[in-house]
């Protein structure tokens, strides 16, 4: 029988992954469900969302709401990660300062991601250790953003079994499988790089690379209604790779996208926020039994079928091929063993190995390979809180790389944080 823990369950993204659980009740012997969260009230709202779902539907799980995380993940089989320090207002703060300096302000990718980093890795190692210790076999699915940064500093810092999750390439992969059925029959796509830095660079049908067709064949359908597929699809005739969707962007339309943050009357965090209180108004009552309808406002899409996928692989020993973020290990040869990679791996019983995947293609090779120093001087800074390991991993960013931005840029963060680093 299983058991499973949300960490940072007073977030809206709860009753996706309850809903994914209830539609897989059948398959998947969920008995227990601990739900834990640093903010009593959110917590005790979702569990009565997350109680009410499970009685509407007729399924017999233990919902217990904790506000310790030892007590919560006691006897978890899987722990899903997914909290945001610092709340919505630090996001906020991490979306506006780097504009203001003219580079893109966004919370998983340049200044705003790193910051989001560097307040969420201690916290998240503590975590980790708390986990390995209280619940040794437990896998932790991590969602906490940025997934792969996060990743990487929990792996090489805690001997928890953590692996990193996000739904954007997968949601792609099940696009282009869909979009490509009528020419090609069933593809099978790979990709290569990091967590909201990936590429989709190989496309097989029937065991053959049709990449490069694929690719043109996607240019000829009519993608105007998805801004997002098609402003990846013209960087992808230059790469000849699909970068993952609007991150990619931040890269590859890096001054239209700082444009339009410029123009945009608030930042995502604010409009974020909005969507949340409704998700957890609605949460709060006691009519409503299924997944909030205002967090269809969110995206997110495919949250909960990554995360059931990944537990279904390691639960029946599949050796299913999922993409997710994990201990580099020789799979790709461009970067370091102990770098957090995002790779199509093999997940079975024992966890997520990453397949082979050879060389990052030499158009893309140094933009990954640098955004992956600053990922890694990230996490040292965050681990040894010092300032001038910041200062390097916010200059070492190719959004940042200018020494007179980079130096007021950082003081601004680390005050409005209120991170103190020597
Ligand atoms: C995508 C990204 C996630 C992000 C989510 C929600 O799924 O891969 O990293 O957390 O979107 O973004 P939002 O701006 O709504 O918080």
């Amino acid at each position: 029988d299983l058991n499973i823990c949300i960490v940072g369950a007073g977030g809206s993204y709860t009753p996706e992954i309850v809903e994914g659980l209830l539609d897989r009740a059948e398959a998947l012997p969920v008995r227990a469900l601990g739900l834990t969260d640093t903010d009593p009230h959110r917590l005790e709202i979702m569990a009565g969302l997350t109680r009410r779902m499970i009685a509407a539907r007729g399924a017999r799980i233990a919902v217990r709401a904790e506000n310790d995380l030892r007590a919560a993940v006691a006897d978890a089989d899987f722990v899903v990660t997914q909290i945001r320090v610092g709340g919505m207002r630090a996001r906020a703060a991490d979306e506006a300062i780097p504009l203001r300096y003219g580079v893109i302000g966004q919370e998983t990718t340049g200044p705003g991601g790193m910051f989001k980093a560097l307040r969420t890795i201690p916290v998240m190692i503590e975590m980790a250790r708390t986990i390995a210790d209280a619940a040794p076999a437990a896998f932790i699915l991590n969602y906490t953003n940025p997934s792969g940064v996060v990743t990487e500093a929990v792996l090489n810092h805690s001997d928890a079994r953590m692996l990193g999750l996000c739904s954007s390439i997968p949601t792609m992969q099940q696009r282009l499988a869909h979009l490509l059925a009528p020419r090609f029959g069933d593809i099978r796509t790979a990709c290569i790089g990091l967590n909201h830095l990936g590429f989709i660079h190989r496309i097989e049908a029937h065991g053959r690379d049709v990449t490069a067709d694929a690719l043109a064949a996607l240019a000829r359908l009519d993608t105007d209604e998805d801004p997002l597929f098609s402003s990846a699809l013209r960087t992808a005739a230059v790469l000849g790779a699909l970068p993952v969707e609007k991150y990619g962007d931040l890269y590859f339309h890096r001054r239209a996208e700082v444009a339009a943050m410029h123009e945009a009357p608030r930042t995502r965090a604010q409009a974020v926020a909005e969507i949340e209180a409704e998700v957890l108004a609605e949460a709060a009552d006691q009519c409503v039994d299924t997944k909030p309808e205002a967090l269809r406002r969110r995206g997110g899409d495919g949250y909960s079928s990554v995360t059931f996928d990944t537990l279904d692989a390691i639960l029946n020993d599949r050796g299913r091929e999922i993409v997710m973020s994990t201990l580099n290990r020789g799979a790709v040869r461009d970067l370091p063993d102990d770098a957090v990679v995002e790779l199509p791996c093999r997940v079975d019983a024992q966890g997520a190995a990453p397949l082979p995947a050879g060389e990052i293609p030499i158009a893309f090779r140094g933009l990954v390979q640098a955004v992956k120093a600053h990922e890694t001087l990230t996490v040292e800074a965050a681990v040894t809180r010092r300032r001038d390991v910041a200062l390097q991993a916010l200059l070492a960013h190719p959004l940042v790389g200018d020494i007179d931005i980079a130096v007021p840029m950082l003081d601004e963060m680390l005050a409005a944080h209120a991170l103190d680093f020597r």
